[in-house]
């Protein structure tokens, strides 16, 4: 299949948002990570997104709206529900809501009679599904275990043949998913983390918010709760090692030539390693999380490197999504420092 560039102009949304009519599969930016588009309600057309991702059938879609009205058509929206929407929309929250019975496809929920859905802060993306005229679904636009896409390079790198166009709008702001907050239990469970934190969602609905993915969490319950969490993630096939900022110096004795590091511009400098190839994931934590991706997928190309040493971020805000998607991409190897 060929794959078409597309650009934001409107006669390309306009072209990309017919392909999604006739039923065929586009990848779109959002402030987040690329997304691949088909038409939510058109099962023949969201089977061609699990077959392009290589997607095991059991991990549900997220539903990509641009307006509440088209979730309201879908699912029951609550109080608490409506509140969140209100305050965090558009933007990098996916809400889980318990669906109307028959009106969501079991192949986008994985057979669960809830469903998840975001209203994206990108202008292209909510031109695009105003265009096509109805949701769209929008997991990320890699292959199933690569790391999400946070440029249209990255897409063409999995999906070029695979799907039938790219819609361009630069390297993505954010940088990691959406934090996916599930609505539809007692007591709100924060599923997966992202740029929304559990502090903002505890002050909006002033009430505590769980956090599922908190070590904790996962040490009292073992069965994961969002089907996408027993699944390998966010994985390259070279080894990913994390490191503490402490461990600087020794990492420094540690490293062999063929090895990268990915750290804040900062700690580069203090590395100071001439000859050894890096990654700058920028001055903040914020530059931080739009990097990692991109610095992974770079790296992990490259015939000549061994093992990608990552620096671990402070446990806080935006901190918390880039340390949770390292852990995964590390499958939680930390670099330990020889005593004495
Ligand atoms: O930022 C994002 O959310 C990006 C952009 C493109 O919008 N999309 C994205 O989609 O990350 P995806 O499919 O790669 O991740 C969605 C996650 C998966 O882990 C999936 O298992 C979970 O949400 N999920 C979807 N529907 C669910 C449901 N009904 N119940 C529990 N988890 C669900
Ligand atoms: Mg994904």
């Amino acid at each position: 299949m060929e794959t078409k560039k597309f650009t934001t102009s409107p006669s390309d949304l306009q072209a990309a948002a017919q392909l999604i009519q006739q039923g065929q599969v586009v990848a779109f930016p959002t402030e987040t990570v690329y997304g691949l588009g088909a038409n939510a309600l058109d099962e023949t057309a969201v089977q061609k997104v699990f077959t392009a991702k290589g997607r095991p059938a059991d991990n549900p879609l997220i539903i990509t709206v641009d307006q509440i009205d088209q979730v309201a058509d879908l699912a029951l929206i609550s109080p608490t529900a409506r509140q969140l929407m209100n305050q965090f929309w558009p933007g990098s929250l996916t809400i889980i809501l318990p669906i109307q019975t028959g009106k969501v496809s079991p192949l986008v929920t994985g057979g669960l009679d809830t469903a998840a859905f975001r209203l994206p802060d990108n202008q292209a993306a909510r031109e695009l599904i105003r265009l096509a005229g109805t949701p769209i679904v929008g997991p990320s636009a890699n292959t199933s275990g690569k790391p999400s896409p946070t440029t249209a390079a990255h897409v063409w790198h999995d999906m070029e043949g695979k799907i039938a166009g790219i819609v361009d709008d630069g390297p993505t702001t954010v940088g990691v998913e959406s934090t996916v907050i599930d609505l539809s239990v007692s007591q709100p469970t924060i599923l997966r983390t992202g740029a929304v934190t559990q502090e903002e969602l505890s002050q909006a609905l002033n009430q505590s918010v769980i956090d599922a993915t908190s070590t904790r969490a996962l040490a009292d319950n073992q069965t994961p709760k969002a089907p996408g969490m027993k699944y390998r993630h966010y994985a390259p096939d070279k080894p990913v090692v994390m490191f503490d900022p402490l461990d600087i110096a020794e990492l420094k004795l540690a490293l062999k030539p063929a090895d990268v590091v990915l750290a804040l511009e900062d700690d580069l400098n203090i590395l100071a390693l001439p000859g050894q190839q890096t990654w700058s994931l920028g001055l903040s934590m914020m530059n931080a999380s739009e990097q990692l991706f991109a610095g992974l997928r770079y790296f992990d190309d490259r015939a000549n490197v061994q093992t990608i040493y990552v620096e671990r971020m402070p446990e806080i805000g935006l901190g918390r999504a880039f340390n949770n998607r390292l852990s995964k991409a590390a499958g939680n190897q930390l670099f330990i420092p020889k005593e004495g």
